[in-house]
């Protein structure tokens, strides 16, 4: 995993961390709906100096021809969904809101069907100036306290992969993302859900035991399976009979309280 270290201000002691992924930019299910909320989020990080964001992967849809969903499937060609994400996210980038970006399996297909390394993830890293994390990223975020104390929330990000339709086999894929390593929060893609819990548990920390609070969430989605009943539908969800889905993404609060220890909250 690729590992980063960020440090931050808080404001009115938090920081709060919006993972945006699986919009599939370029899906017939990526409706004016979607780019409204997509917009909205971005919107509400850009007006917030203590708020940031992380590139979960499936950014853009990168259909092709032997992916399940097929390119005349699409609204918009695989160069014009690159530059969309350039117009989209170059004023976070230029704000040094977004941490980093992690690839999804759609723009991995594009590698597939190519069969080179046609990497979106990282074209789209390199053009804005972020760090390319590869599947999965492991963010250390040091907030910085009055003074020179700092204090650090430990984060694993990943796009993932399965996870079946129901909730409960997500929310079983998420879990098992602490079998990989240790941290205070857990976001992963993938889902085209949200469903964020959160646990106690019992670590050692200086030869004494501390109750601490741990995070779990997919990442959302801004596919929109309930698009206008005016337009025959066309879309893979459509057709896989998928539910309508939330279309947004989780905020995460990090508290930094000197005070107090560290807390976690999750809306939706
Ligand atoms: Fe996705």
């Amino acid at each position: 995993m690729y590992q980063l270290n960020v440090t931050v201000k808080p404001v009115e002691n938090c920081v709060y961390l919006v993972p945006l992924g699986d919009i599939h930019y370029g899906s017939w299910e990526f409706t004016e709906y979607s780019q409204e909320k997509l917009q909205g989020y971005i919107n509400w990080i850009m007006a917030h100096d203590n708020a940031y964001t992380f590139l979960m992967g499936d950014i853009l849809n990168c259909s092709t021809i032997t992916s399940p969903g097929k390119p005349y499937q699409e609204k918009v060609d695989s160069s014009s969904q690159f530059i969309w994400a350039m117009n989209t996210f170059s004023p976070l980038a230029e704000a040094n809101k977004i941490l980093g970006i992690i690839k999804g399996n759609h723009e991995e297909q594009l590698e597939k069907s190519v069969g080179s390394k046609l990497n979106r993830s990282k074209e789209i890293a390199v053009a804005l100036g972020i760090p390319y994390c590869g599947v999965d990223a492991y963010v250390m975020m040091n907030i910085q306290l009055p003074g020179t104390a700092k204090r650090t929330y430990y984060i694993y990000l990943a796009h993932g992969s399965g996870g079946g339709r129901k909730r409960g086999s997500k929310i079983n894929r998420l879990s098992d993302m602490e079998l990989i390593c240790d941290a205070d929060v857990y976001v992963c893609g993938h889902m085209h859900d949200v469903l964020p819990y959160r646990k106690d548990k019992w670590s050692p920390v200086k030869g004494r035991l501390v109750r601490r609070k741990v995070a779990f969430t997919i990442s959302g989605s801004f596919l929109d399976y309930a698009p206008p009943p005016n337009e025959p539908a066309e879309g893979y969800g459509a057709q896989k009979m998928y539910e309508p889905i939330c279309v947004g993404a989780p905020r995460i609060r990090l508290e930094c309280d000197p005070k107090r220890q560290k807390d976690i909250h999750i809306s939706i």
